[in-house]
């Protein structure tokens, strides 16, 4: 089964509008004229979302992703961006449930499921965000935390939906910490989740769906990372933010 890798770049609460304008044309000259075997998405911030469309909008090679949504249409949510609103600035992706936003901002596999249905009613593309605490893992707890998150978080999907989802394993543990998985520990991982969506789903979906990899992911580590068989990209927090870095990530690991 041959799966187009994806590498992903979440700026997270980093660079307004001139900062994305810096990244966005160093990157654009490193890349344009280029062809990669692999899907680049740049996650910036909202605010700076039209910015990056309108350097990167026309790049086929480069998608957009927010990296949050709504899960309702309009109304008094003070705040918040509708999956609608995303489409005016040529945004595909949509990073959802975010450790960080599962943490700290209290999202429920629950809210998780909606945003991601909505997402897709809308025609984005999830990058759907699941992962472990250091706690859950020491306790013996994996399996069980995986489970919950894939069940609740991708319910009732179309296998269509699905496989326009890209899931990304993130072990809470290795988030910004520059402790990265090794690449055992996140193909066994990456390989239960699969498991896990071949359960739900079938054998076949399971067999094509994404599942990336995020967690201190580095020019240095990439390529290990990447060669396991069931590890379809990266998530990139910290090394997405330096153009060199990104692209070095991109070239060693796709
Ligand atoms: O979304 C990205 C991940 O949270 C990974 O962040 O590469 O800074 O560890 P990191």
């Amino acid at each position: 089964m041959i799966r187009k890798p994806i590498f992903a770049a979440n700026w997270k609460m980093n660079k307004g509008p001139s900062e994305t304008e810096d990244f966005a044309r160093s990157f654009l000259s490193k890349v344009q004229n280029r062809t990669f075997p692999c899907d680049i998405v740049i996650a910036p911030p909202f605010v700076s979302l039209s910015k990056a469309a309108e350097i990167l909008g026309n790049v086929s090679s480069i998608a957009l992703a927010a990296q949050n949504c709504s899960q309702f249409d309009s109304g008094a949510y003070t705040g918040e961006i509708s999956a609608m609103m995303l489409k005016e600035f040529f945004v595909h992706y949509v990073i959802l449930g975010h450790s960080e936003r599962r943490a700290i901002y209290g999202e429920t596999d629950e809210v998780i499921n909606a945003k991601v249905r909505k997402a897709r009613e809308l025609n984005l593309r999830p990058i759907f965000c699941i992962g472990e605490t250091l706690e859950e893992r020491n306790e013996g707890k994996l399996e069980k935390v995986l489970r919950t998150q894939v069940s609740e978080g991708l319910k009732g999907l179309s296998e269509r939906d699905l496989l326009d989802t890209v899931i990304a394993y993130e072990p809470v543990w290795a988030i910004g910490t520059g402790v990265t998985a090794t690449a055992d520990q996140a193909q066994e991982a990456h390989a239960f989740v699969r498991s896990l969506v071949a359960e739900q789903f079938g054998a076949d979906p399971a067999a094509k769906i994404r599942i990336q990899y995020g967690g201190s992911v580095k020019p240095n580590n990439a390529a290990e990372l990447m060669a396991c068989p069931d590890i379809d990209g990266a998530l990139i927090g910290g090394a997405s933010l330096e153009p060199q870095s990104f692209l070095d990530i991109i070239q060693n690991g796709a």
